[in-house]
């Protein structure tokens, strides 16, 4: 059986600081200053990270399928956390006006499925903003092809999926793909349900 994120719980904040405390801080930065919107979805909210760069006068609303992940988030996050799937969201359909999500997609079985139930849930006109590692351009991406089935063996982590043309495939109108490394193995994306 592979490792989930329940396992990984415990150790989870340990392994990220030197991302938080790099470039990944930075990036949480950027998105969040740019989410429209008062009442927001935050799929895969995972222990929280996101919480200290939440806007302000707003609700976000964090689904994770890990409860042992939203335990942790439960001191961070002063907002509703619930224990749920994006592949099937318990949200009626258009009542978010934004979604976001940071370093989820690698690890949800059926990504497409999953980006079109968050398009489901916002309202026409509704953006989603994501932070998502996918397959590197460079020499890495054959390595990262190797190496995948392992990574899915031990703990589900897809290291070779292409998340940014998947978000145009499940509807979305992508406005925005960003490399934020220059192998572009880490992008920050911006789309809109509707034109
Ligand atoms: C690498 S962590 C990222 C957590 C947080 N977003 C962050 O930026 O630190 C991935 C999170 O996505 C959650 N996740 C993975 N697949 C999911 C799914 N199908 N539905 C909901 N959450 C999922 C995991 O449980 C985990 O908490």
């Amino acid at each position: 059986m592979p490792l989930t994120f329940d396992h990984l719980a415990p150790i989870y904040d340990h392994f990220m600081l030197p991302f938080e405390r790099g470039a990944l801080r930075r990036w949480r930065e950027l998105l969040w200053k740019e989410v429209k919107g008062k009442y927001i979805l935050e799929v895969g909210v995972g222990t929280g990270a996101n919480a200290p760069f939440y806007p302000d006068g707003g609700t976000v609303v964090g689904i994770d399928r890990s409860r042992k992940m939203l335990l942790k988030a439960k001191g961070r996050v002063g907002h509703p956390l619930i224990v749920a799937d994006v592949q099937n969201l318990p949200f009626g359909d258009a009542v978010f006006d934004s979604a976001v999500s940071t370093l989820v997609f690698c690890s949800v079985r059926e990504p497409v499925v999953g980006l079109r139930e968050i398009r489901r849930v916002l309202k026409p006109g509704g953006y989603l903003y994501m932070i998502e590692h996918v397959r590197p351009e460079d020499w890495k991406g054959k390595v990262f092809d190797l190496i995948n089935p392992l990574t899915v063996f031990i703990m589900e982590e897809y290291v070779n999926r292409r998340t940014h043309l998947m978000v145009g495939e499940a509807g979305f109108t992508v406005l925005k793909v960003k490399n934020l490394t220059s192998d572009g193995l880490f992008k920050y994306m911006v789309a809109r349900k509707g034109p």
